[in-house]
């Protein structure tokens, strides 16, 4: 057995997020040495290849660290206590993940994909194990949301949590609006920075935000990651137009993962959202991220903060590390309640934008509304495009009351079909948080 004095670590994958670990690690290794009492050494990495960013001669692990280029020689490596998966993906990592806890060894990792596909069997095989398995860095970056809803909301009946937890998305929403660049310029800046998954369309077809939101909702309401369950729709449809009507109605839209206790079960929803500028998520910009909570006794809560990037997520990888090195670790042995029915999309309640391509011709306006009040929902505001000549085609947009997203379908289906109006019309859900 070695000096229970140091953990050794090893990182398996030196991309962006374990360049920001090692350098945090080598850089603060005097502080954390005096918040835990132990030294962490890193001393095992494997990667495929060098990062720049990351200089091992120059570093507090430079005598020890050993490099391998095939990343399952660092989980074989018993001196390990600790394994830092860091490469992605779900198949690899799983085996990886997989033969370190069965080896006996504590893992952290950042890997959403993982935890929202594989987290049910991981955490039961660490628990079999006598390990944790630790993903504070899989949702919200450095924000440290999973030890919020873990341990310090764990006396709360949480009624609902919403957040921006994708910082690319965030950031091409930001930028479209703001500055009017256009949707694709922005993302390959995105890219460029670092903040983009390996696959983008998981950043803009909500599919990272989805991930993330399946693991805060089974933390939340106590079940099982339920990742199939949550509705998922990206930003790809949202145009310059939408944003600037929006805002002429007093909201931004934001890709909000959304999850909510109802008395029908628990809903789960991640897609594009009109947010009334007075809500404090509207002020968050860029590639940041932020998560509200509401709990029964604490009320409303807010977590802000760098939502990706090398050293934001690092420093949450990091603090797992610290966790598990000071013996730290109860809340993070999930132990997640029954089985609960989550809601269909077709159940939910919210207000609606909705943009349609209208015929400028006496009655049309009347014939929308016609449908909209047979169907018994309330137009909260209008608005028409002044047509620049008769019978030209101009936008129409219509913010509703709350109303079963099934009716809103069945009213839109009939509204397409009206002879005033032309193409598909553009929906987007509207949400208060009032309660
Ligand atoms: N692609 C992710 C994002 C990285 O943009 O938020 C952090 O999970």
């Amino acid at each position: 057995m070695h000096d229970q004095s140091v953990i050794k670590v090893g990182i398996v994958g030196l991309g962006t997020v374990g360049s920001g670990t090692f350098n945090i690690l080598s850089r603060n290794a005097d502080a954390i040495f005096l918040k835990t009492g132990k030294r962490i050494r890193v001393s095992h990495i494997g990667a495929r290849r060098d990062n720049p960013n990351v200089n091992i001669a120059d570093s507090s692990f430079a005598d020890e660290v050993k490099v391998s280029r095939d990343i399952f020689d660092v989980v074989k490596d018993d001196e390990l206590d600790i394994v830092v998966e860091l490469i992605g993906g779900t198949d690899v990592a799983k085996e990886i993940v997989t033969y370190a806890l069965k080896s006996g060894k504590h893992v952290v990792t950042a890997n959403k994909a993982l935890i929202a596909l594989h987290g049910n069997e991981l955490f039961a095989l660490a628990k079999a194990n006598g390990v944790v398995l630790a993903f504070e860095a899989a949702v919200a970056g450095g924000i440290p949301i999973i030890k919020v809803l873990a341990e310090g909301l764990s006396a709360n009946r949480i009624s609902w949590l919403a957040g921006i937890i994708n910082g690319t998305g965030n950031f091409i929403l930001t930028e479209m609006k703001n500055k009017g660049r256009d949707f694709d310029s922005v993302l390959k800046e995105a890219q460029a920075l670092g903040y983009a998954e390996a696959d983008p369309t998981f950043d803009v077809e909500g599919i990272d935000a989805a991930h993330k939101l399946s693991i805060l909702a089974s933390l939340a309401f106590s079940v099982p990651i339920n990742f199939s369950q949550v509705f998922t729709e990206g930003i790809t449809e949202i145009t310059q137009e939408d944003l600037q009507f929006a805002d002429s109605f007093g909201y931004k839209i934001k890709h909000l993962g959304i999850a909510r206790r109802t008395e029908k079960g628990i809903e789960a929803r991640v897609h594009p959202t009109l947010v009334p500028n007075a809500n404090l998520l509207t002020k968050v910009d860029g590639v940041m991220n932020a998560v509200m909570v509401k709990g029964d006794a604490v009320g409303s809560t807010l977590y802000y903060g760098a939502g990706a990037g090398a050293e934001a997520t690092g420093s949450a990888v990091c603090a797992d590390i610290i966790d598990i090195a000071r013996g730290d670790v109860g809340s993070k042995e999930i132990a997640f309640g029954k089985k609960q029915n989550f809601i269909s999309i077709d159940e939910i309640r919210c207000a609606y934008y909705l943009r349609l391509d209208v015929q400028d011709q006496a009655g049309g306006l009347a014939s929308i509304s016609k449908v909209l009040s047979k169907q018994n929902i309330s137009i909260e505001g209008l608005y028409q495009q002044e047509a620049p000549e008769e019978d030209t085609v101009v936008p129409v947009v219509i913010i509703t009351q709350r109303v079963e997203e099934k009716a809103m379908n069945q009213a839109i289906k009939k509204i397409e079909a009206l002879d005033c109006t032309q193409g598909k019309a553009k929906k987007i859900r509207i949400e208060h948080f009032k309660s």
